[in-house]
């Protein structure tokens, strides 16, 4: 019998909700808050409030495009974190109504290892090639960058993280220093096309092993925007390709870096990419190059998986899901992932 989830997902500014049966996907659809554009970030108070707004029509056109109704599930997955408090209780209460009035199980999904095993999603008409275990993941998003080894689905092994800012944070951060809307990663890169990524230099991080640091780009951003431009936004424009290009370039630098350091040590020439800033262009293309020249498999998310998005909180209930059904019908010695239970899952929340 085939397993069909949903999955939901509301721990930042997107609302999402997709369907997979079987691990391959039959519908993702995310609504991106605007509001938070016009504050240079995201409000608590108003992603919540966003969130009860969007996540029944979110969810109604999830199950729609996928030609499932509710009864044909077989189990509601959901973000519990980590994330934002109020965020997450709009999807978490949700989808326990739902898993109440359906009967069907609730499962509870960490946000990290839904971004992680995103590529083990199925896409109807191309080809199916997740990673091989063991790989590292570099997940880069707004609120996370780490390279983490990758063992098995529930084996994750966290070796590298940021000290202080993310990757997405350093890209909101600075592009708001130049008058850009929030989020600012996706303005950056867009304006990075025209630009010279050699017009300015940034400082680098000095720091030891995986770990990465940001702050010292931004202080060093700001610090140019100062002396080069008196900190005057007129001025700054003519040059906000160049900026742009500057600071996309040293981003991309550092991470690679790192990653290039944590191959060389651990000798697990496999790379996967996952987060918000995995959608950035010149990052995919880089860490490609990269691969090619040195001999790694690169594996890279198709741009609306690389966001905040409910297939992947899908994929990783099915994973739990089977694991589940897989124990209840004896057959534990073929489990292929081993940790994770419902039941934790329902405690938890
Ligand atoms: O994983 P994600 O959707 O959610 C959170 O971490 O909340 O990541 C959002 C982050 C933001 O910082 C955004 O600026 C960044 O991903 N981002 C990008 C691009 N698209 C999104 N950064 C650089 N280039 C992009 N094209």
């Amino acid at each position: 019998m085939s397993v069909t989830i949903l999955g939901i997902e509301t721990s930042c500014d997107d609302t999402s909700a997709g369907v997979l049966q079987d691990g391959v996907l039959l519908s993702n659809v995310t609504y991106s808050q605007e509001i938070h554009s016009k504050y240079g970030g995201v409000v608590p108070e108003l992603a919540a409030r966003g969130h009860q707004q969007k996540i029944v029509p979110v969810v109604r056109e999830a199950l729609c495009v996928a030609g499932i109704c509710g009864k044909e599930l077989s189990g509601i997955a959901v973000t519990f974190g980590p994330g934002l408090s109020g965020s997450l209780l709009v999807g978490t209460s949700f989808a326990k109504g739902l898993s109440l009035s359906l009967n069907r199980p609730l499962i509870a999904v960490n946000h990290l290892h839904a971004h992680v095993l995103v590529h083990f999603i199925e896409v109807k008409g191309q080809e199916y090639a997740p990673p091989e275990f063991p790989y590292l993941c570099l997940l880069v998003s707004g609120g996370n960058t780490l390279i983490i080894q990758v063992r098995s689905p529930t084996e994750m092994h966290i070796i590298g993280q940021t000290l202080d800012d993310a990757a997405g944070e350093a890209f909101d951060k600075c592009a708001k220093a130049i008058g850009l809307p929030y989020p600012g990663g996706p303005c950056v890169s867009k304006l990075a096309e025209k630009g010279d990524p050699m017009a300015f230099r940034f400082a680098r991080p000095n720091v030891s092993g995986y770990d990465f640091s940001f702050s010292g780009l931004k202080t060093s951003f700001l610090y140019t925007l100062r002396d080069a431009f008196g900190g005057d936004t007129h001025l700054i424009q003519p040059r906000i390709a160049d900026l742009c290009a500057s600071l996309e370039h040293t981003i991309i630098e550092i991470l690679l870096k790192k990653v290039a350091a944590a191959v060389d040590t651990t000798r697990i020439p496999r790379v996967a990419l996952a987060g918000g800033v995995s959608a950035n262009e010149t990052l995919r293309l880089r860490l490609r190059e990269k691969g090619q020249h040195e001999g790694w498999k690169v594996y890279i998310p198709e741009r609306d998986l690389s966001t905040d998005n409910g297939a992947m909180v899908a994929l990783n209930g099915y994973l739990l899901y089977t694991e589940e059904a897989l124990k209840n019908s004896s057959a534990c010695s073929c489990l292929p992932f081993s940790r994770t239970t419902l039941e934790p899952a329902y405690r938890e929340m």
